[in-house]
């Protein structure tokens, strides 16, 4: 049976799809076969903002002074040390759009890809540090097709310690959501359009493609 998605806002949901015409107008953008790389890249980028923000919206916050041109108020800062941890490659379309709202998050890279005869991740990259875990970290992927790659990712910063880990995706397949929620019921994942379908080869339907290729211009 398929886990309920959460659609608009609610207190903490654990699987939200953004449910909001900036999302719908630019993903379908994101979804064309006719989109080039350097627009598809671009509209990775906005997605990934308008995840972001949902996704950060309960960070701690710590007051801070601030000395207006006028007066001397309390302002507010981010407290906490968050990391950002994208899966290479097609992740890294992700890291830019969200450093630029979160300047001081650490960068962690995670190298994997998906063995194309079983559909399972592969690992080839994880410098993740063994002590002093992250606050709260955040898996960049644009895409959840079994989601085994991204579950291994969160797997990773678990066993570094870390408490509070939650996933941005632009594209989800239901069938990988549904199994990452069955595997990590606490992880929130924050997705821009969840699609019904994984096909024989594991891909996305309607989807968008292959990210990572479209995104560094590799379609062959
Ligand atoms: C794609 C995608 C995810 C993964 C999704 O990466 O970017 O990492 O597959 O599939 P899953 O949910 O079934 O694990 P790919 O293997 O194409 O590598 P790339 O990012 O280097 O293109």
């Amino acid at each position: 049976m398929s886990i309920s998605i959460t659609k608009g806002y609610v207190e903490v949901p654990t699987v939200y799809e953004l449910d909001h015409p900036l999302a719908a107008h630019h993903l379908s953008i994101l979804r064309d076969v006719g989109t080039s790389s350097p627009v598809f890249r671009n509209q990775v980028r906005l997605l990934a903002m308008l995840l972001a923000v949902k996704a950060t919206e309960d960070l701690g916050l710590e007051s801070v002074s601030v000395q207006t041109p006028l007066t001397r108020m309390e302002g507010k800062r981010i407290t906490g040390r968050v990391a950002i941890v994208p899966i290479l490659r097609a992740g890294l379309g992700l890291v830019e759009p969200v450093l630029e709202l979160l300047p001081d998050a650490q960068v962690w890279h995670l190298g994997m890809y998906r063995d194309e005869a079983t559909a399972t991740p592969v690992e080839y990259y994880s410098k993740l540090p063994k002590d002093n875990p992250a606050t709260v970290g955040f898996v960049l992927d644009p895409m959840l097709a079994t989601g085994g790659s991204i579950g291994a990712a969160v797997n990773a910063l678990q066993r570094w310690g870390v408490a509070d880990v939650r996933v941005l995706s632009v594209i989800a397949a239901r069938e990988g959501i549904d199994r990452f929620h069955a595997e990590h019921p606490n992880v929130r994942v924050y997705v821009a359009a969840i699609d019904n379908e994984l096909n024989a080869h594991k891909f996305i339907v309607p989807g968008l493609g292959d990210a990572g290729d479209r995104i560094f211009n590799t379609v062959s």
